[in-house]
This record gives structure tokens, sequence and C-alpha cells, in this order.
């Protein structure tokens, strides 16, 4: 028998005691140390039918652990490894249980620098913090550009971001609802300047003052469109989020007449290449003590209240989730 969180259609999630029954069928069982709490894991805790596709679900969308049994040539009981998306926590069962069944398709080595629960740490939200930078630079966006800026900055993909980016040499603004309480902890992680997201949060003119060579934008909405008419000349901007809104309220101006890229990030179903090409730039780039202080460890039992705080945009930076505690 083993722990596991369990979302049942119309009643709070709970943890239950299961057996590997329980469990769907999958090539990969693994023994899940760590998981972690994202903006998703907080829906899906909350039972929301956008991300539960069928209940019963066992939500969390990452996990790292260590394989128990495989039925994949690419990995053997004993192997460390990790998991980000791939519809765990969505449609399939995911991380927030002591054990896993998975498809071995995305799963991937616990880069051997990086421990279990520092890869938690850096969880979905990293993974897409670093397909953002990785946007970014594909796009020829190099640090003499400009400023970039990050948007739902004091969140995970927010806090991860910044690390990044400033840890490339990139001049930093970070736009925050939390601007005064977090200002430190956010310059900390190397943000140059930090705003007050207010300055985004109402709809703007079609083109504004051109400020950011290159955006990172948790937020979508009327934020994004803000982003996007002040983005200069041949910029960039990764959507990757949609905290305040899925809705984009904006027109052609900034491409037509600024000639702005919007492009996208998605970590749910990101190849395996870009899987491994994020995770060795993660593991190579990321300050790890940076990545401590933005981080908060939990027990399985306290992921339920993380999940409703999230929600509210009160939780700072990256929470783990140690499942067996
Ligand atoms: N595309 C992908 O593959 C992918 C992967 C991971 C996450 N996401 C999405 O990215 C977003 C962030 O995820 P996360 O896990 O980093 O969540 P998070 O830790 O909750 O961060 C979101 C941040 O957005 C800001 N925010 C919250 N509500 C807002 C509002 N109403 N208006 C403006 N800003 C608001 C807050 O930052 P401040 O307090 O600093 O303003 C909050 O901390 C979510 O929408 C999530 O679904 C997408």
């Amino acid at each position: 028998m083993f722990r596991a969180i369990v979302v049942d259609e119309g009643k709070p999630a709970e943890i239950r005691e299961v057996d590997d029954d329980f469990l769907q069928p999958g090539e990969v069982t693994i023994d899940v140390e760590y998981s972690s709490i994202n903006f998703k894991d907080g829906l899906a805790l909350a039972g929301n039918a956008g991300v539960v596709r069928a209940f019963p679900l066992i939500p969390g969308i990452d996990l790292v652990g260590t394989v128990s049994a495989s039925d994949s040539p690419r990995f053997a009981p004993g192997d460390r490894v990790l998991l980000n998306g791939d519809g765990i926590g969505e449609g399939r069962f995911g991380g927030l249980a002591e054990r896993a069944r998975v498809r071995a398709d995305a799963l991937i080595p616990l880069p051997v620098t990086v421990s279990a629960s520092r890869a938690a740490a850096i969880g979905t939200a990293g993974f897409t913090a670093m397909i953002g930078v990785l946007a970014i630079e594909r796009h020829g966006i190099l640090p003499a550009a400009g400023d970039v800026l990050v948007t739902g900055a004091a969140g995970g993909v927010g806090s991860v971001a910044i690390a990044l980016l400033a840890g490339r040499g990139y001049s930093v603004t970070a736009s925050s609802g939390r601007a005064e309480e977090e200002g430190d902890y956010l310059r900390r992680l190397g943000a140059a300047h930090v705003i007050d997201r207010a300055e985004f949060s109402e709809s703007g003119k079609p083109l504004q003052k051109a400020r950011w060579a290159a955006a990172i934008d948790s937020v979508g909405s009327s934020t994004l469109a803000n982003v996007l008419a002040q983005t200069i000349y041949g910029g960039v901007v990764v959507s990757c989020g949609l905290a305040q809104g899925a809705d984009l309220p904006t027109t052609v101006m900034p491409f037509i007449l600024r000639a702005v890229t919007l492009t996208g990030a998605n970590s749910v179903q990101a190849p395996l290449a870009l899987r491994e090409q994020a995770w060795a730039a993660l593991a190579a780039e990321l300050d790890l003590s940076l990545l401590d202080s933005m981080t908060t460890t939990i027990g399985l039992a306290d992921a339920l209240e993380t999940g409703s705080r999230i929600l509210g945009g009160t939780v700072r930076g990256r929470t783990v989730v140690d499942v067996r505690r």
C-alpha cells in the first residue's frame, strides 16, 4: 500500500492508501520521492474540470524518483528519473503519490549534478522558463539587445526565468503584484528593476513606448497585450501562462509596425529532444543557491492547502512536495 492524493468528482481532494492495482497501465513504475505544486496542480487539486480530464485522478504534473520496474529499453530498475507534464496530473495519474506508473516517452534521466529535491524545485515551472529562454536565444535576442521583461515575477515560472536570464547576462525587469513585499527577493534573483504589475493590467494603446527586447509572460490577457505594445522592433515575446486570463485583447500593430514575434511555450507536449536540451541547460546554468532561495518544501498533506494558495497568487517561487513526508 502507498499514499496518494486522489481527486474524485464533486469531492475535495484527499489522501488515500491505495495499492499498485489502483495505478494505470504504463511502461515504467517509479518510487516517487518528490513532486511540486504548480498553478495547474492548484487547479487539479480543486477538481477543475478544465485540467482534470478523468476522475478519479492522482494530481501532480511533476515527479522525481527511482525506477522500480520497466518495460522500456531506455530505463532499468534503480535509474533516477524525472518527468514534467506529458499529461500526468491531468489525463493520467501524476506525482502526488509515493508511486507512479507512466509512459516512457517523456521520462528523462535525472541530471547527475542536480539532486532529486532540486529537480522537483525546478519542475515544470523551471522547465517552462528554460523553454522561454531558449526561444529568446533562438530568435537572436542577445543581452545587448535591451531589457527583458518577466511578468508574474514572484511566481514559479517568473522566479526561475529571472534567475536564468540574469545568469545569461540579460538586464531583467520583474513585473509583480507584490513589488513592494517581494522586491528584495526579486532583486536577489537577479532583477535589475522591479515594477508594479498594475502598469500592465488594464487595456492600453495598441502601440506604446518601446521598452522590451524580449519578454517571458506567465499572465496573458491585457498584460500580454500591453507587453506586445511595448516590445521593440524585432523583439520576441514568449507566452507561457494565463494567470490573469486566457484572452488576448491585442491588435496587429505590434506585428506589422514593429515586427514583433509572439511565440509560445508548451511544457506538456514538449518533444524528448527539447526536454533533454532544456534540462541539460538547466543543470549547467541555474544557480542552485538561487534555486534554494526560491524553494519551500512541504509534506504530502500540505499540498492541499498550498494548491488553493497558488490559485490566489500568494505562493512565492517554487514549492516542492516531499511525498514521503
Ligand atoms: N505553457 C506551459 O507549458 C506552462 C508551464 C507552467 C506554467 N504555465 C502557466 O504559467 C502561469 C504561471 O504558472 P506558475 O506555476 O509559475 O504559477 P504561480 O507560481 O502561481 O505564478 C503566477 C504568478 O502570476 C502572477 N499573477 C497571479 N494572478 C495574477 C493576475 N490576476 N494578474 C496578473 N498577475 C497575476 C503572480 O505573480 P506576482 O505576484 O509576482 O504578480 C503569481 O505569482 C500559469 O498560468 C500556468 O498555468 C504554463
